[in-house]
């Protein structure tokens, strides 16, 4: 939270604008948590466990986990006393059903989307940035091997080992980012339309995208 306002934000961008990166830093800025749903279904899928063991099927493949599991799983999630105070979604909506279901949840509880953040970077760029990737096994911190270092070789700053995502072989990721055009572009519209979207240049550095980002958010505050 930034003084008393509360913010239920949703960050878009295609895999590898960076949503992950700026939602973990908008958490520790704002103060509220980042839900993010790639980080859970990696989770469920480390766990073992049934939901863990259907998302693979689909994650290997570059596909979307089904609306109704994921929905049902942010529902969950936002509706616990954690979040309160608000919330950051990195990764959902992604299709124009999870989105009508957000709206749907939200109005149930008489809440409405503070704003939604675009983060816009061109295609190669980003799968530039995939190839480089790579995430802590423990707290899920990003790192990139030119672009964001870690304090030492493969080792996260908590200590723990890193290790590449199962999807960001090139194959794989070409594929999410066919299936972010068709299913998870059109929700520009549909935000643009209820004047919560804001377009964030992701080209600049991560600071600089930080600070574009907070500019956004507390705009109007
Ligand atoms: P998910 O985990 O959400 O992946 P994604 O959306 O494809 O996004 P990424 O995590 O790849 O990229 P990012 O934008 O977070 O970039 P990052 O910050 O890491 O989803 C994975 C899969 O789960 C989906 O394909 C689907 O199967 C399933 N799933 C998840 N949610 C779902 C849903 N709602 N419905 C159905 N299925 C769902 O940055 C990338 C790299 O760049 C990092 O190395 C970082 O250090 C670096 N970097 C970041 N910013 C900068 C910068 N400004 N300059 C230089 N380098 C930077």
């Amino acid at each position: 939270m930034v003084g008393e306002r509360e913010f239920r934000v949703v960050l878009l961008g295609l895999p590898g604008a960076g949503k992950g990166t700026q939602g973990k830093l908008l958490q520790q800025t704002l103060g509220i948590p980042t839900i993010s749903t790639g980080d859970m279904l990696r989770e469920a899928m480390n766990s073992g466990s049934e939901l863990g063991r259907m998302a693979r099927s689909y994650m290997q493949k570059g596909e979307l986990v089904p609306d109704s599991v994921i929905v049902r799983m942010v529902e969950e999630t936002i509706g616990s006393e954690r979040c309160a105070k608000g919330f950051i979604l990195d990764g959902f909506p992604r299709t124009y059903e999870q989105a009508k279901a957000l709206d749907g949840v939200l109005e149930a509880w008489g809440k409405t989307l503070t704003k939604v953040l675009y983060f816009n970077l061109p295609e190669e760029e980003a799968v530039r940035r995939i190839s480089g990737r790579m995430a802590c096994k423990s707290c899920q911190r990003m790192y990139h091997n030119l672009f964001n270092p870690p304090p030492t070789s493969g080792r996260c700053e908590c200590g723990a080992e890193l290790g590449i995502r199962e999807d960001d072989k090139e194959e794989t990721v070409r594929k999410r980012v066919v299936v972010y055009r068709s299913q998870t572009l059109p929700l520009l519209e549909y935000y643009g339309q209820k004047e919560i979207l804001c377009a964030i240049d992701a080209s600049p550095t991560i600071e600089n995208v930080q600070k574009e980002a907070l500019k956004a958010l507390c705009a109007n505050a």
